[in-house]
């Protein structure tokens, strides 16, 4: 289920069930996501600017942005791009459909998508990855310690997720 953060100058959404919790949002801009606080997202503590500028860094498509003060929206990358993280998901930047085994469409501008087999959410991935020590050739995704990933390869799940 997708939130609204509704702002004056841009509205922020959120789809918890595509979180892949590298925290690009938490360590990026703590005045605006913040993993405790209620709304967890508060668009109107920076600049519109820096509010999309780090929705675009979320690799999941989890965080989406819509300007309301006639700034650029999201340009989606082209052509689109599929790229494999070492030991990881493939992820995805473009403009793409992506159907859900039981017929949902999502059309999103970032995503990641499992790439070991063994994620409960497929297409999406969900972490499994990590506990089931996929190994796999790919580009070095960089990830930081952060509130929801106290060891790098032990991020929070999404059950554990206080982000509603
Ligand atoms: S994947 Fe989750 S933790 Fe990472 S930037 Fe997106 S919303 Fe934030
Ligand atoms: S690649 Fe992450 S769960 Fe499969």
């Amino acid at each position: 289920m997708r939130k609204t953060y509704r702002g004056e100058r841009i509205e922020v959404t959120f789809d918890r069930g595509l979180c892949i919790h590298v925290a690009e949002c938490l360590l990026r801009l703590p005045e605006v996501f913040a993993l405790r606080k209620r709304p967890w997202i508060a668009p109107d503590e920076a600049s519109p600017d820096a509010v999309a500028a780090t929705v675009e860094k979320c690799p999941s498509g989890a965080l989406e942005y819509r300007r309301l003060d006639g700034g650029a929206q999201e340009q989606t990358a082209e052509p689109a791009t599929v790229t494999p993280m070492r030991n990881g998901p493939l992820l995805l930047r473009g403009r793409f459909e992506i159907r859900d085994a039981d017929g949902t469409r999502r059309t999103l501008p970032r995503a990641s998508l499992c790439r070991c087999g063994l994620s409960a959410s497929k297409p999406f991935c969900d972490n499994t990855h990590l506990k089931e020590r996929f190994r796999a050739e790919g580009e070095q995704f960089r990830v930081e310690l952060s509130p929801v990933r106290p060891a790098l390869e032990q991020p929070m799940t999404r059950e554990e997720d206080p982000r509603a």
